[in-house]
């Protein structure tokens, strides 16, 4: 009987490797025959870890499991999937994950994550095999029919950067992966390098066959040392088959990439501090243009794309154009992993179509509250993003839509606030998150984010009169204003959302009526 215990670090996390280990002694001295395979994380993390018993019937889940309900389960008769309080029947009947469309993470979870025979058996490699038998311009050409937009947060047209570094005259060229995934909440690229990792090689070797580039860099946080690993040891093993190297696949076009570990800045996932660190300097943001697809790592025309858009080409490339496309509303095209976090019942991840509300991730999939107390505010986007108040969570999940009420989507991370949220606390935290990120580059960030602070600081204090009070937040609106207009990148230029969005929103912990009166 095959059994799956996840790898994934939330699972690690909570203690699945000594599930795995007390599985196998049981079996062991139970004289019964189990293989343990160590599998991806399903994305459901409050249930963590999700053991998964292959069954005729399919395979079935029990969790969270800890190492010391493994001898009930055997008990229970769980290798014929005999029932248990931790039974929650066939995986894939789990509402959580039966109401997503899986593209991107259709294997994720199902797999061994380094095992070559699975991620072919699964659909692996049918991408790439077409991408083989078309000329570069073709692929682009594909990219930018199927309406792919950057998930790393910017949502640019991902077939028009390419054809940006296609058109870019240049011998050598560059693949990029941005896995410097340092949005508070957000845990997709995480997830997805952990558990399919080859889907990732196979994203950025079609990039570079799109673009004639032979080279890549996956550039990883130093927070994800089991990515890290997952993801070199699947360099490694694509090597020695030939999936990788001087003739991929028997093709005669040459791709290889290794694994570059950051050191925990969050400006190194701006694209032009990373390209700065790869080159083995400080992490400062570079002047655009030009554009890194004109001129980026080693200044050369280079392809940066976050992992999500990345892992997302094969199945584009596989299913074709029109299939990707079809999903999703407006300009908003395909599937987004949301990543449900903070004070929510079922955090974990929601591979859906966009158009879906707020209030159905909020609800539907993250189960409501985990205090039981009602919820009151989600910041959507990571610690740049607007704080949404309960009046907003039926707007589409649209890009268009969200930036029409001055939110954004961002890379789709939701980290959800019950009604004991001090949003002037927020607001203070987005500012003291910006100086302590900043790269000093531009004066609107390096100094604006702490004189925020400290404006917020004598907002909160109190004890003011109303005049003295409506100045300050004059001040700071003024203040938000020259952080959104005149910083050189994102950190500075869109810090001032979350502030923004909690003074229109909730002026009640400022106390303030309403800030545009006040
Ligand atoms: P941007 O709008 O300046 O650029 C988007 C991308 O398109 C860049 O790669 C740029 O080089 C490229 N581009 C623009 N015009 C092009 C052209 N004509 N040809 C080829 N390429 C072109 O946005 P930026 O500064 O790269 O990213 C900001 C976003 O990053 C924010 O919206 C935020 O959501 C996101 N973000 C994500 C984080 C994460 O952890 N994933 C962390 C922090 C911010
Ligand atoms: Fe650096 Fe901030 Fe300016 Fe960005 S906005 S370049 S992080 S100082």
């Amino acid at each position: 009987v095959v059994i799956y215990v996840p790898r994934d670090a939330a699972a690690l996390a909570m203690d699945a490797d000594a599930v795995a280990r007390d599985v196998e002694r049981i079996a062991d001295e139970r004289g019964l025959s189990v293989q343990v395979v160590r599998n991806g994380s399903r994305g459901l993390l409050w249930l963590e870890p999700l053991v998964e018993i292959a069954t005729p019937q399919g395979r079935i889940a029990y969790g969270p499991v800890q190492p010391e309900d493994v001898a009930a389960l055997f008990d229970a008769g769980w290798l014929a999937g005999g029932a248990h309080a931790l039974r929650l029947g066939l995986t894939e009947d789990i509402p959580y994950l039966k109401h997503q469309e899986r593209l991107t993470f259709a294997r994720v979870g199902v797999i061994d994550p380094l095992s070559l025979q699975d991620y072919a058996a699964h659909g692996g490699l049918q991408g790439l095999k077409r991408a083989l038998a078309m000329e570069p311009g073709q692929i682009v050409d594909e990219m930018v029919a199927s309406g792919l937009r950057g998930r790393g947060g910017a949502a640019f047209p991902t077939g028009i950067k390419w054809k940006t570094v296609a058109g870019t005259p240049g011998n050598t060229k560059y693949i990029v992966c941005n896995a410097d995934e340092g949005d508070s909440g957000t845990f997709a690229d995480r997830l997805l390098m952990e558990g399919d990792p080859y889907v990732l090689i196979e994203g950025m070797t079609i990039a570079g066959l799109a673009v004639g580039a032979a080279y890549g860099y996956i550039y990883v946080r130093s927070e994800y040392p089991h990515a890290i690993a997952t993801l070199e040891a699947a360099i490694a093993r694509a090597r020695s088959v030939g999936w990788l190297g001087d003739d991929v696949h028997g093709s005669g076009r040459r791709f290889d990439l290794e694994v570059r570990k950051g050191a925990g800045a969050y400006i190194c996932g701006e694209e032009t501090s990373l390209l700065e660190s790869l080159e083995g300097k400080r992490g400062v943001v570079r002047a655009k243009p030009p554009l890194p697809a004109i001129s980026g790592l080693f200044g050369k025309p280079t392809v940066i794309n976050n992992v999500i858009s990345l892992a997302t080409v094969p199945i584009i490339l596989a299913k074709g154009a029109a299939y990707y496309r079809d999903y999703g509303v407006g300009r908003s095209h395909g599937t987004l992993p949301f990543q449900l976090a903070g004070n929510l019942k079922q955090g974990g991840l929601v591979e859906k179509a966009f158009g879906l509300s707020l209030r159905d991730l909020l609800y539907e999939f993250g189960g409501g509250s985990a205090s039981g107390r009602p919820l009151r505010a989600v910041q959507v986007g990571g610690p740049l993003g607007a704080y949404l108040p309960e009046s907003q969570w039926d707007v589409p999940l649209d890009y268009e839509a969200y930036i029409q009420i001055s939110a954004m989507i961002g890379h789709g991370g939701l980290v959800a606030f019950d009604d004991s949220v001090d949003m002037a606390r927020m607001a203070r935290y987005a500012m003291e998150f910006c100086a302590i990120e900043s790269c000093g580059k531009c004066t609107p960030c390096r100094i604006g984010s702490t004189r925020g602070m400290e404006t917020i600081d004598k907002i909160a204090a109190g004890g003011q009169s109303r005049e003295q009070v409506a100045q300050q937040v004059h001040l700071l609106r003024d203040l938000c204003d020259t952080m959104l207009g005149g910083s050189l990148c994102a950190l500075g230029g869109m810090a001032p959302y979350p502030v923004l969005s909690a003074l229109n929103h909730f002026p009640q912990d400022f106390g303030i009526e309403s800030s545009h009166s006040a």
